[in-house]
């Protein structure tokens, strides 16, 4: 007899090997595999992260699971099929007419998926997502960790991403130590993850103003989770995906390497040009350089991190550290 859990699992491999076989139907060939292709994504990655097609009706994977003997039940709890509202007799699949993103837990299990949206409907989600359930904890899974932990502990440095096609396009482009948030923010959980393989994060988020705050945000997150961080700043609308496909991977690679800015320099580069002739936003740009200093718990690294920020906000050590134990006074 096998508990809740394992049924959950069972049902959602089932369903990983539903979208995979569809993905190779007529409809999948014609629909999904040719949007795979069109951005560049060949059999090898399609394999290695279980890509997969939905088709598009209202019932595909529920009649099949069903007549393979899954109950109604461990489906619906599963996330793949959902109740009518206001009719919950009627069930319906949750992913139709979309590709899918397996998401996998450490050992590699599909505990969820993403589906992506194929024409520019603005009424619809461009993701749909898994709920969370009993084995699918959101803010505990990061997209691609069982791909990458590997490449992580051999590099000693994650890449963390925004989005899905980031994390293929990047295995694509040869670097294998890479994971999502999946547009969510980043949480403690997900940095203990990380950190089982690496005390390193590089931050790659989109260059859009949504993508700088989920840095600036990420970037506090990891300090206080002890590990150390830098972050890479795309051009104006361009992720990870859309710029290595744009540049090349050799080129993306070299820009990676030469564009990681420790978060100081990150920060206050950010801020350099609005705060050039201004001596309130300086004075700002001081107070939340010193907020970051204040979530590095390691003393011997804080104080090297205070040296520098001195050094490139071109004022005394001092003061920062004056400005420091005011948090500290405060408790944070
Ligand atoms: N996301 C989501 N639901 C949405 C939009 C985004 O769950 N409606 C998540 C997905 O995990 C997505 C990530 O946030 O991969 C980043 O979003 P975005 O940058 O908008 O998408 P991309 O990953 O860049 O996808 P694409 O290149 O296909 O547009
Ligand atoms: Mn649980
Ligand atoms: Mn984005
Ligand atoms: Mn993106
Ligand atoms: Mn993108």
């Amino acid at each position: 007899a096998h508990n809740e859990r394992e049924s959950l699992y069972i049902a959602l491999g089932y369903a990983r090997d539903f979208f995979v076989k569809s993905l190779h139907s007529e409809e999948g060939k014609s629909i999904g595999l040719s949007y795979f292709k069109e951005r560049g994504f060949n059999q090898n990655i399609i394999e290695k992260f279980d890509l997969g097609y939905a088709l598009n009706g209202w019932s595909h994977l529920h009649e099949a699971a069903k007549a393979d003997g899954f109950s109604d039940e461990i489906l619906l709890k599963s996330g793949l099929i959902l109740q009518k509202e206001g009719d919950p007799q009627r069930l319906y699949d949750r992913f139709r007419g979309r590709v899918i993103f397996t998401i996998h837990n450490l050992g590699g299990k599909p505990v969820g998926f993403g589906a992506r949206i194929l024409t520019q409907d603005k009424k619809q989600p461009k993701y749909i997502n898994s709920p969370e359930t009993e084995v699918y904890h959101k803010s505990d899974i990061l997209y691609g960790i069982f791909q990458a932990k590997k490449s992580i502990r051999e590099k000693d440095n994650c890449y963390l991403v925004e989005g899905y096609t980031d994390v293929i396009s990047m295995h694509l482009a040869g670097i294998e130590n890479v994971v999502a948030s999946s547009g969510t923010s980043l949480t403690e959980s997900q940095i203990k993850l990380i950190k089982r393989f690496s005390d390193n994060i590089t931050v790659l988020y989109d260059g859009d103003a949504a993508g700088i705050k989920a840095s600036l945000r990420g970037i506090d997150m990891i300090l206080e989770g002890g590990l150390n961080v830098k972050a890479v700043v795309f051009p104006n609308g361009e992720d990870p995906d859309s710029y290595a496909r744009k540049v090349g991977s050799s080129a993306f690679k070299d820009y990676l390497e030469s564009k990681a800015q420790d978060f100081i320099s990150f920060k206050i580069g950010l801020y350099a040009e609005e705060t050039a002739n201004d001596p309130i936003k300086q004075a700002n740009l001081i107070k939340e350089v010193v907020q970051s200093l204040g979530k590095i718990p390691d003393p011997i690294i804080r104080t090297v991190y205070i040296r520098k920020s001195a050094d490139l906000l071109g004022i005394d050590e001092d003061i920062i550290q004056a400005e420091l134990n005011k948090i500290y006074l405060k408790g944070k």
